[in-house]
């Protein structure tokens, strides 16, 4: 016999099913090419909806029609973010530490796509509590919303990070994982509490390692930024880009689409994939001296980079196995690094 809802336990209200969604495949190839069949006009919560990735979700879902509800304390997103979206998109402004925020927050909804946290390590390196706070605690607070409101679905951003100090690679999901800074222990912890939560009261979680996420919307202007939005703002303006150690540290960058189709995947696939870790990347090495070199051929500039120190707790390097996500999800990274590269170049030249 299978799991009970906890609805169905607590209430014996029939918890909403996974099963007989209705589809619209058209809007989903017209938007972001092949894709599992979709569940229509569901109910969506993007938790950091006014974050980098998190808005990209919300504008693809309200694209093809379904009903979202962001929530935000915006400590790391964007008002502009935010301001920017269709009237019909729900904004809630609270904190994932606050249970009863997150419980009206899920309140009708089908689908939780879980993007807040504090998502630095060097901050998290600053100040561990704040990011356990909200990356293990919240992420507890808001799985234990989601069981009780009977969401049907729960998809979790976890990071590569997790993967540590693992030398071997491409790294795949059966590897063990050792992380080595707060941020990403709250990750594999979070994970863990997503698997404890599929485990015991049923319900329906994946969760998805993002690899160095990057696209239009990712803040250059943070302390905390991430390596391309740092070239870019330094390249545009006339500067040049900075290295943590030699350049020669690799990442398997993603262009955010890939994250909003590997998001939309999860929420769509089988039942069997649930409880499970997918990574959720490129499949491919681009080192940080070559990204900055694409970066210049796109501006048109040739400037020489500057070399600093190596910084605690970045990793050498990283490069994703997607076999699982691509079989079991049916994920695709449509989006190449160059293809990804270039359109973000373009919406910073216009931004
Ligand atoms: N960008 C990457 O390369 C990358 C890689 C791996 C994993 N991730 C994960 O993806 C998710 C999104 O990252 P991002 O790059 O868009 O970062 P982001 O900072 O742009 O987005 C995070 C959002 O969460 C919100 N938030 C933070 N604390 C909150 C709280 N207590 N309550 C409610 N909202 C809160 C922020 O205001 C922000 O809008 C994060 O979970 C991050 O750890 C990102």
């Amino acid at each position: 016999m299978g799991l009970r809802s906890p609805l169905d336990r607590k209430t014996g209200a029939r918890r909403r099913s996974h099963q007989n969604p209705r589809h619209d495949t058209k809007a989903d190839s017209m938007a972001f090419g092949h894709l599992h069949e979709a569940p229509l006009m569901a109910k969506y919560l993007v938790t950091g909806g006014a974050g980098f990735i998190g808005s990209h979700l919300v504008s693809a879902l309200h694209a093809r029609g379904d009903s979202v509800v962001i929530l935000d304390d915006f400590s790391t997103g964007s008002r502009a973010n935010a301001s920017s979206l269709p009237p019909s998109v729900v904004l809630m402004e609270g904190s994932i530490t606050d249970p009863s925020v997150c419980g009206r927050a899920t309140e009708g909804v089908d689908y939780v796509l879980h993007q807040a946290a504090l998502p630095s390590v060097p901050r998290s390196i600053e100040d561990p509590i704040a990011t356990n706070l909200v990356n293990v605690t919240g992420t507890l607070n808001m799985l234990i919303a989601a069981r009780d409101a009977g969401v049907v679905r729960f998809v979790f951003a976890s990071s590569s990070s997790v993967y540590g100090e693992t030398r071997e690679l491409p790294k795949t999901e059966a590897m063990p994982c050792t992380p080595c800074t707060p941020y990403a222990i709250t990750k594999l912890a979070a994970e863990q509490y997503c698997q404890a939560f599929h485990g015991l009261y049923g319900l329906e979680t994946i969760c998805l390692r993002y690899f160095n996420v990057f696209g239009p919307r990712q803040d250059p202007d943070s302390p905390y930024a991430a390596a391309i939005p740092i070239f870019l703002r330094l390249l545009h303006a006339g500067k040049p880009p900075v290295f943590f150690g030699d350049g020669s540290q690799s990442r398997d960058f993603t262009y955010v689409a890939n994250i909003v189709r590997a998001n939309l995947a999860a929420c769509s696939a089988p039942r069997e994939a649930t409880g499970g870790v997918y990574n959720c990347a490129c499949g491919n090495r681009v080192s940080v001296r070559e990204a900055a070199e694409a970066l210049q051929r796109l501006l048109g500039t040739s400037i020489t980079p500057v070399t600093m120190p190596e910084r605690p707790g970045d990793i050498r390097h990283s490069h994703a196995d997607i076999t699982k996500a691509r079989a079991v999800l049916g994920y695709e990274p449509e989006t190449s690094f160059e293809e990804g590269l270039a359109e973000t170049v373009e919406w910073y030249k216009s931004a």
